[in-house]
């Protein structure tokens, strides 16, 4: 299997309710290795920039407010298949149709406030790790 990096984040409604230190659980036991992590508050401007393929959809304003409405955890996730186990860990958008035991399930409030962000593909994790980190930033 190949090692792989995908980008995460810890959303304001989990880090309001304390709840970093057991996501980073969640990863950890499933084999993600943390290899970077900084807690950031987001300008309105960074996260419009990285909502911005989602411009056109009737929620975007409602999402970049939400993802400025508190500090977040930005994160390196590295693992075999990172990318594809973590968003299995996460679990589906909307916690109401997420599977036991995954993130969103265990801690998400709503389809707004669902506690994590991962990258969709290796591509784009490629891409938003770039937007949030210096390579000497990531330690593997
Ligand atoms: S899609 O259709 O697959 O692109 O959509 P999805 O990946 O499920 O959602 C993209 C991001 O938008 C957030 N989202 C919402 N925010 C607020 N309100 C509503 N109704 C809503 N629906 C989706 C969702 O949490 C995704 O955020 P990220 O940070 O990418 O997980």
């Amino acid at each position: 299997m190949a090692t792989e990096r995908t980008f995460s984040i810890i959303k304001p409604d989990a880090t309001r309710r304390n709840l970093t230190g057991a996501i980073n659980a969640v990863f950890e036991k499933n084999g993600l290795r943390i290899v970077a992590q900084k807690r950031i508050q987001m300008s309105q401007a960074q996260a419009e920039t990285f909502y911005g393929v989602h411009h056109e959809r009737p929620f975007f304003k409602d999402l970049v407010s939400f993802m400025v409405s508190g500090p977040v955890v930005v994160q390196v996730l590295e693992g075999d298949n990172a990318v594809a186990k973590n968003r299995e860990l996460m679990g589906a958008t909307n916690p109401a149709n997420a599977a036991e035991g995954t993130i969103r399930k265990l801690f998400a409030e709503s389809i707004e406030a669902n506690s994590v962000h991962g990258s969709d593909s290796p591509e784009n994790a490629a891409t938003e790790i770039a937007y949030f980190f210096a390579g000497s930033e990531i330690v593997g």
